[in-house]
């Protein structure tokens, strides 16, 4: 397998119409931002309409999801026509998401892990696999909670396991933990995704030197659909107003909510006039 290069989940950025310019610029793979599996059993009508799959793409769902039951009643429901994977989050930091004992909360809770990980194999009908971080905080990361996690998902044979390599704890400024990543590689038996500070062709090849399958990159591809063919060698020309005309098209026919297409269009000015800095959807500061 060529080495995998994906687009990250990301809450308020990752639409449709982002995600189809980032597979025509070389993403091997893109996500939903997370949706929370309670609600799509609900038939909450905003959580239904963030499954916003309306054209074939290579195109993964991100869930939220504490509960093996309600996994498995959501991927029941859930129209898998034009969908070609499935991700559960273990790796979000918002305190409303922990507090609730989701996200890396599970991390720690292995018979709850192999549950849930046990379902998403059995019920998918597409690749499926999880992302994570390495724990909530150093003491979980000392006791090396990760390395079962791993063990649970070589044991449901998922098809990747995405690793975000810090503790819950850290913010999206601190660095990651090359040493854990190692570790990681070195006991599983699926694919290994890296995540963090991907950002160019060097960064991607650190990752892949490391031993990792793919890299997921998120931050460093807001605004630069185009990271994807440049950590691949290839030659690319950023014609900003052109990218941002290819995503209101889809944008537009399939009708994103408005918070996606004005960051996205805002973004895109941005880069226009030279400013390559990250500059984070209002109302999203965990990240
Ligand atoms: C605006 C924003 C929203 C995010 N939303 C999600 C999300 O919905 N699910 C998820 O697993 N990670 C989410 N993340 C985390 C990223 O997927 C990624 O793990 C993190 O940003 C590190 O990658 P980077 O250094 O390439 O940015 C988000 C990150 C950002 C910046």
């Amino acid at each position: 397998m060529d080495k995998q290069v994906w687009l990250s989940p990301m809450e308020g950025v990752s639409d449709l119409g982002f995600r189809n310019l980032c597979i025509n610029q070389g993403a091997d793979m893109t996500f939903t931002e997370m949706i929370r599996a309670d609600a799509i059993v609900r038939g909450n009508k905003a959580t239904l309409s963030l499954i916003d799959t309306h054209i074939p793409l290579k195109q993964g769902i991100q869930l939220l999801v504490s509960k093996p039951a309600i996994l498995q009643k959501a991927l029941e429901k859930i129209d898998f026509t034009n969908i070609t994977g499935v991700d559960l989050n273990f790796g979000c930091p918002s305190p409303d998401v922990i507090g609730k004992g989701k996200g890396p909360a599970l991390l720690k809770r292995i018979t709850r892990m192999r549950d849930l990980l046990t379902i998403l194999k059995t019920h998918s009908p597409v690749p499926c696999g999880i992302k994570i971080r390495l724990g909530m905080n150093y003491r979980e990361k000392e006791n090396k909670i990760y390395l079962k996690v791993v063990e649970l998902a070589n044991e449901a044979k998922l098809d990747w396991i995405t690793v975000h390599p810090k503790t819950a704890d850290k913010t999206s400024q601190d660095p990651i933990d090359v040493d854990a990543l190692k570790e990681i590689i070195a006991v599983a038996k699926i694919p290994v995704i890296g995540n963090g500070f991907v950002c160019d062709k060097k960064s991607a090849q650190e990752m892949f030197d490391m031993g990792c399958s793919g890299v997921m990159v998120a931050r460093a591809a807001i605004g630069n659909p185009w990271i994807f063919n440049e950590i691949k060698g290839i030659s690319v020309t950023k014609d900003f107003a052109k990218a941002f005309e290819e995503y209101k098209k889809i944008a537009s026919l399939y009708g994103t909510k408005q918070k996606y297409f004005n960051y996205h269009n805002e973004i895109f000015e941005l880069r226009k006039k030279g400013d390559m800095a990250y500059h984070s959807p209002s109302r999203i500061d965990v990240y």
